[in-house]
């Protein structure tokens, strides 16, 4: 099997896998990095988000062979201790039902806030069309968004 090196949470990562292998299989059973979810494979639920050199992208979607050398960021990478004000909001506003579309939900927020800190209710609304949540948390996710932008104002 070919082998590749990428970045994942900040640390160089070697592994050898299929070329065609999907990246959300790396990261789950070579890696073991179990956080980000596997809802359809099929690039429709979004469960399986990352970031891919600062981009949020469907890692069920993408081969390993278009990901080396480049940077991933999953939840487990995304602060060190739930710091990240989006996860600190996700508590407060005690978004998860079943839980299991909340970790891609959290890098899609996290992809918006970065590239928009103060996001409209109409902005949330539309970045966040995509990420299916069968247990229907789609207002306390708006809601966690909000607070969380809300904290960078203050952190201005
Ligand atoms: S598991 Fe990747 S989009 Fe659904
Ligand atoms: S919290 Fe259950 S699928 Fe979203």
């Amino acid at each position: 099997m070919p082998a590749y090196t990428l970045v994942v949470n900040g640390a160089p990562r070697e592994l050898e896998a299929d070329a065609d292998t999907p990246l959300l299989w790396v990261l789950r059973d070579v890696l073991g990095l179990t956080g980000t979810k596997y809802g359809c494979g099929a690039g429709l639920c979004r469960a399986c988000t990352v970031h891919l050199d600062g981009e949020a992208i469907f890692s069920c979607q993408l081969p390993i062979a278009a990901v080396e050398g480049r940077n991933v960021t999953t939840i487990e990478g995304l602060s060190p201790d739930r710091s990240h004000p989006l996860q600190q909001a996700w508590i407060e506003e005690d978004v998860p039902q079943c839980g299991y579309c909340q970790p891609g939900q959290i890098m899609s927020a996290a992809a918006l806030l970065e590239r928009t800190p103060r996001p409209s209710d109409d902005e949330i609304d539309a970045w966040m069309a995509a990420n299916l949540c069968r247990c229907g948390t789609y207002n306390r996710i708006r809601s966690a968004i909000r607070r969380a932008a809300a904290e960078g104002r203050r952190d201005d």
